[in-house]
């Protein structure tokens, strides 16, 4: 696998980081959409995001955007879990962007996590499909999980791996669990794009705040590339740029 070289952006703290990045978010789906009809873009939900999409939305007020061309699929979704329940990937994404922009519902593809078992396969395959129908994936942001996950690429993932089920990691499960509700059990599993879905996009942007992340992004910049810290796998595309605040970037 060749190695590529990640560009490395550093923000004072993570809301100016946010703000500068929606700008500039906003500006490259505009021009995707002077060039073509369509752009595809996938975000992340968590903590990271949070601020990125007040900005987005803001943006959308001052009518700087319009997402009515723009097609969104979701990066992961916890399995099984209903759509209703507020701990779902899909209740936080129409309750923090959805609902307060004018992207067509018809254009938004969810990863389904109240599916049964014996139709998760060909749920994958047809996310898979869509994108692939609609030209391919323009703009995808990720997080990043302390151990290295993007997505629910957790460590072990490989290189060619698409969308499926699989095992949320123990880390993950008890960074989740904290965030979850008393008494709520956390499902151990989770549908997410594959490692090869994200890198067949054609940018990349990789976004991590805060002491907590700090770790990992220097092993993630540091480290060869290896299946044990999936994120590793972002230095073998060509167009990948991580936003940092000061407290994510201190150990590089
Ligand atoms: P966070 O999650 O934004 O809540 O830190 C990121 C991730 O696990 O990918």
């Amino acid at each position: 696998m060749a190695k590529k070289e990640i560009r490395i952006k550093i923000y004072p703290d993570s809301k100016i980081a946010s703000k500068i990045f929606a700008e500039s978010l906003v500006d490259e789906i505009n021009e995707i959409l002077n060039k073509k009809k369509y752009c595809l873009i996938s975000l992340p939900t968590g903590n990271t995001p949070i601020d990125l999409f007040n900005e987005i939305i803001e943006l959308y007020k001052k009518k700087k955007i319009t997402f009515k061309n723009i097609y969104f699929f979701n990066l992961d979704e916890f399995y099984p879990i209903s759509k209703d329940d507020a701990q779902s990937y899909n209740y936080y994404l129409y309750e923090k962007l959805f609902s307060h922009i004018d992207m067509p519902k018809k254009n938004i593809s969810m990863l389904n996590g109240t599916l049964k078992e014996k139709d998760i396969t060909s749920h994958c395959l047809s996310f898979e499909n869509k994108i692939e129908k609609l030209g391919g994936l323009d703009i995808q942001v990720l997080g990043i999980g302390q151990n290295g996950h993007i997505g629910f690429n957790e460590p072990g993932s490989l290189r060619d791996s698409i969308t499926r089920k699989v095992k949320i990691s123990d880390n993950s499960l008890s960074i989740i669990s904290s965030e979850f509700k008393d008494n709520v059990k956390v499902p151990r599993e989770a549908l997410t794009m594959g490692v090869k879905t994200i890198l067949s996009c054609d940018k990349i942007f990789l976004l991590a705040w805060g002491k907590n992340k700090s770790t990992i992004i220097e092993k993630t910049i540091k480290s060869k590339i290896t299946k044990n810290i999936p994120a590793t796998y972002l230095k073998t595309h060509n167009d990948v740029t991580f936003i940092l605040d000061k407290h994510s970037s201190l150990k590089i």
